[in-house]
């Protein structure tokens, strides 16, 4: 529908910004924190700097709460680090690593900021790692309940909402690309008892929460990316729908009706794979009720037919941010992913479609009826203070500004929508780029090659987006 008057958010809707332990922390080697997978991961994505010093957050926070609380946050999200909990395999966790997040959480309430905690957003220890393999080993299960059950305990007093894992879809979807895949060859069966693994972890979760968080809320966090089909053809429209499926669906469906879908199902039968389902496994499933979903959202696909004769191609993403390097997948006799000439793309290859926004939420809305909060939606790109010293992101400001305007339509059109905290807070380092791929509504005076003073600039997108949520979304700017 269009309507004649702009949208009207809710009293109480959670305006913040969001962030993750690993991009933001630094002090990776202090207060008895080990090094955590992803650690080592970014150590390889060379020219870029790795995840040694990042935001520095972990000795700023006082001052990034500050900075929070001035521009008129009413939330923040996120996440803990597990080597800082649990730095090894120890029965106690580590008090340093309790204290920090403690202290996090006490100023942003002290600020009447409420926290959104993330329990996992990439941070394998390497203990974990080199005990269970990751994911691939059922040992993890148990250790994972440790650490949230610990987490929940420490901070459940004071936290109400709480995400369980951290794009778990984007996890087994572009598993080379962020760390959970071992073995490239049989990573086609792998992943699904990856998956089921990262199922059962999730599932533990929810049930402790609702056991030791008195009025505790938790959700799980999809990487949500929207699929038009690419024409009216009708077997365009199977084409989205099937990767609709095998890139988020087929998540969704589990984590609210608690079993696997028939699509899934026959996807198995027809890739012969197994995805090694135990006994008791869905009963555990089944006992895990999510309350809501956190939702993270910054672009949208397309996709049409592909026919099951023709060659796969992997879907090679833009790993460089000089426009034109993607390569869409296309997945034989499921779908191929294409062009969309209805958008314009970033300098990574990502599309810039608001529109997207509004169509997710409905869509999810649409599906399983339970309130939604977006964690994650943003716009990178190259930022710099100019010569007045300021960091002037007027496209950061346009891209937020269309983007919050759909979430109040999706709103108007009748979904629960309760916060909505935009990638990042601050600049923090990107999964691939380092600092070059820049978020933020505040700079980060830091480079790639050079550790600078790490001085907090807010950008114009910083001063614009306290005006809107100082109205509570009326002034737009
Ligand atoms: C999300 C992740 O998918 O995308 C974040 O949860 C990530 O961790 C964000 O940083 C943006 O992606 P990138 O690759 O630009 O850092």
């Amino acid at each position: 529908m269009q309507y004649k008057n702009q949208p009207v958010f809710p009293e109480k809707f959670m305006w913040g910004a969001s962030s993750a332990a690993w991009q933001v922390e630094g002090a990776v080697a202090e207060d008895g924190r080990t090094p955590a997978i992803i650690d080592l991961n970014s150590k390889k994505k060379k020219p870029y700097a790795d995840n040694s010093i990042a935001s520095d957050h972990y000795h700023h926070y006082k001052e990034d709460v500050k900075l929070m609380a001035d521009c008129g946050f009413t939330s923040y999200r996120f996440s803990l680090s597990w080597p800082r909990i649990y730095p090894s395999d120890s029965a106690e966790p580590n008090a340093k690593g309790i204290e920090f997040y403690s202290n996090l959480i006490d100023e942003l309430l002290k600020y009447g900021i409420e926290p959104i905690v993330t329990l996992y957003h990439y941070d394998m220890p390497v203990w974990v790692d080199e005990k269970y393999g990751g994911w691939y080993d059922r040992g993890i299960i148990d250790a994972f309940d440790r650490y949230a059950r610990t987490c929940f305990e420490a901070f459940g007093d004071r936290v109400t909402y709480w995400l369980s894992i951290n794009e778990q879809n984007m996890q087994i979807c572009y598993g080379k690309w962020l760390g959970v895949c071992k073995n490239e060859e049989t990573w086609l069966h792998d992943q699904w008892k990856v998956n089921h693994i990262m199922n059962l972890c999730h599932a533990k979760a929810v049930v402790a929460c609702h056991e030791l968080v008195e009025g505790g809320l938790i959700g799980p966090v999809p990487g949500y990316v929207p699929i038009y089909p690419a024409s009216a053809n009708p077997d365009d429209q199977i084409a989205a729908m099937n990767a609709e499926e095998l890139t988020e669906k087929v998540w969704n469906d589990l984590y609210v009706h608690r079993k696997y879908n028939g699509f899934i199902r026959s996807y198995w039968n027809e890739n012969g794979i197994d995805p090694d389902i135990r006994e008791g496994d869905m009963e555990l499933i089944e006992s895990a009720k999510i309350d809501f979903f956190a939702l993270n959202c910054y672009r949208s696909n397309t996709a049409k037919h592909c026919g099951i004769e023709d060659e796969p191609q992997e879907y090679l993403l833009n790993k460089n941010g000089v426009k034109g390097q993607l390569i869409f997948p296309k997945v034989p006799g499921l779908y191929q992913l294409t062009e969309n000439p209805y958008v314009e793309t970033n300098d990574w290859d990502w599309e810039i479609d608001p529109v997207a926004m509004r169509y997710m939420l409905r869509y999810v809305w649409d599906h399983y009826r339970l309130p939604m909060m977006i964690t994650e939606n943003g716009y990178g790109k190259y930022d710099s203070p100019a010569e007045d010293g300021k960091v002037h992101d007027a496209e950061r400001i346009e891209f937020l500004r269309d983007q919050i305007y759909q979430v109040g339509l999706a709103i108007m059109d009748g979904c629960d929508v309760i916060g909505y905290n935009p990638w990042s807070f601050t600049d923090l380092l990107s999964t691939g780029n380092g600092m070059a791929k820049r978020y933020g509504l505040v700079y980060i005076n830091t480079t790639d090659e050079d550790v600078l003073d790490l001085r907090r600039i807010p950008k114009d997108s910083y001063y614009w987006y306290s005006d809107l949520i100082k109205s509570n979304g009326q002034n737009w700017g």
